[in-house]
């Protein structure tokens, strides 16, 4: 991403601010594995949507019309001994030559200089309960101000929630964030045909696991976008089955939930198809029975139509069809009413996706389902799980199907990004016979 697109979001925010405002948003904290190792860092994304500086121990600090410059960054001094072990820095003046900002201070000078900017700001922008440690502080410095208001000393009279802010800019992706993502998406897709056409009786879960995330980390990701979930049999019909631990069997179906973040876009797909390339009578009902749902989704999918247009389409398939099965039995009105496919369908149509897999963003505004706009990107991803439950004929037990692609929102209806990868039956069956 271009350095100018961050500093684009920084002005949009800082319009947004106005003066007498003024923004402190923390990065997330190293992570500790166990004992003195840490996971591998990753920036708070809303952190890097605006400042797109990577390394951990950092502040931003936005004050409009503050003649000595409006964006400040906290960071780590350059350290030649620590660099050696740990890593490169960009230090006090790649903060300012590399990444733009018009001042920069040693992050271990937060205490000395933010109380001083609070005196000066009337209304402050910040993300308050994502960093404990943080937000601890942000309240000690407003606290200190306040015991000082007798010698004159002004605290800020409003407090406003920065990443609300943040997430509404978030959701509308621009066109160089488009193209992020739809990389992000070709490398997942890569990942689950490498998947279909490995996959076999005999095959661990964990090794489908591995052979998507070699493509993935090997496209030069940093890493899936969450972890992958190959659910062979009834392990589909649990939602987060990450074990990944079990034999792959002649007969089942596998649901592999996979994706990739890519220069910190993620992309999210699901399909489900059979271990051996054939699917049974029973499977092939289910699953296409989520694929009309899925259809029937997507068709409400276009700007000016509400977030829950989608699933509420869904639904309806996803009874109507498990009733004719009389796999549901009552009426279809009263089975919506009281949530009765809840058993059988119990997630939600989807989420927005982008920096973030599960992306922030209000999926009500004021207290009715939001509408969809162009730029909007999110997942849409039905399902039917069957369990084996003793008043499901067995035929039916074990089959778990969840389909899964990502959507973006445009001016004349949507596009489906990941419609690349085989999704009809005859398509995954066309695949999977032509394996080596
Ligand atoms: N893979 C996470 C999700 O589908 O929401
Ligand atoms: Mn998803
Ligand atoms: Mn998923």
């Amino acid at each position: 991403m271009d350095q100018s697109e961050f500093k684009q979001r920084r002005q949009q925010l800082i319009e947004i601010i106005g003066k007498g405002g003024m923004a402190i948003l923390p990065t997330a904290p190293e992570r500790l594995r166990n004992s003195n190792v840490h996971y591998r860092y990753r920036p708070d994304s809303n952190f890097y949507y605006l400042t797109g500086f990577a390394e951990p121990d950092a502040i931003a600090v936005i004050v409009p019309q503050r003649e000595q410059g409006q964006f400040i960054l906290f960071c780590r001094e350059k350290d030649p001994e620590k660099e050696t072990w740990n890593g490169r820095r960009a230090g006090l003046e790649g903060a300012c030559q590399i990444y733009g900002a018009d001042d920069a201070f040693p992050i271990t000078d937060i205490d000395e200089i933010i109380p001083g900017l609070l005196e000066s700001c009337r209304r402050l922008y910040y993300p308050m309960g994502y960093y404990e440690e943080f937000d601890a502080k942000v309240i000690e410095w407003m606290n200190n101000l306040r015991g000082r208001a007798r010698t004159g000393v002004v605290t800020p009279k409003e407090m406003v929630a920065l990443d609300h802010i943040l997430h509404e800019t978030r959701l509308r992706k621009t066109e160089s964030e488009m193209a992020l993502m739809k990389q992000s998406i070709a490398v997942a897709i890569r990942a689950h045909q490498r998947a279909m056409s490995c996959c076999r009786p005999g095959l661990y879960e964990y090794e489908l696991a591995a052979d998507i995330e070699h493509e993935i980390t090997k496209s030069g990701c940093r890493s899936p976008a969450y972890p992958t979930i190959v659910a062979g049999g009834g392990n589909a019909c649990i939602l987060h089955y990450v074990e990944n631990s079990e034999l792959l069997q002649e007969g089942d179906l596998v649901l592999v939930d996979a994706g990739a973040e890519l220069n910190y876009y993620a992309s999210d797909i699901t399909r489900t198809y059979p271990v051996n390339g054939r699917f049974n009578k029973q499977q092939k009902i289910i699953y296409e029975l989520v694929l009309k749902a899925q259809k029937a989704a997507l068709k409400k999918i276009y700007a000016g139509n509400r977030w829950n247009e989608p699933y509420d389409a869904a639904v309806q398939v996803v009874v109507e069809g498990l009733c004719e099965l009389g796999l549901l039995v009552g009426k279809i009105e009263e089975i919506i009413q009281e949530e009765a496919y809840k058993r059988f369908y119990m997630h939600r149509i989807g989420h927005w996706i982008g920096m973030d897999v599960h992306d922030p963003g209000e999926y009500k505004v004021d207290e009715v389902w939001r509408v969809l706009e162009p730029g909007m990107v999110m997942t849409v991803e039905p399902g039917i799980y069957i369990p084996p439950l003793l008043e499901v004929p067995k035929e039916w037990w074990n089959i778990g199907v969840r389909i899964e692609d990502n959507v973006l929102i445009t001016e004349e209806g949507h596009e489906v990004l990941t419609a690349e990868l085989p999704k009809t039956v005859w398509e995954i069956e066309e695949f999977m016979a032509a394996r080596i």
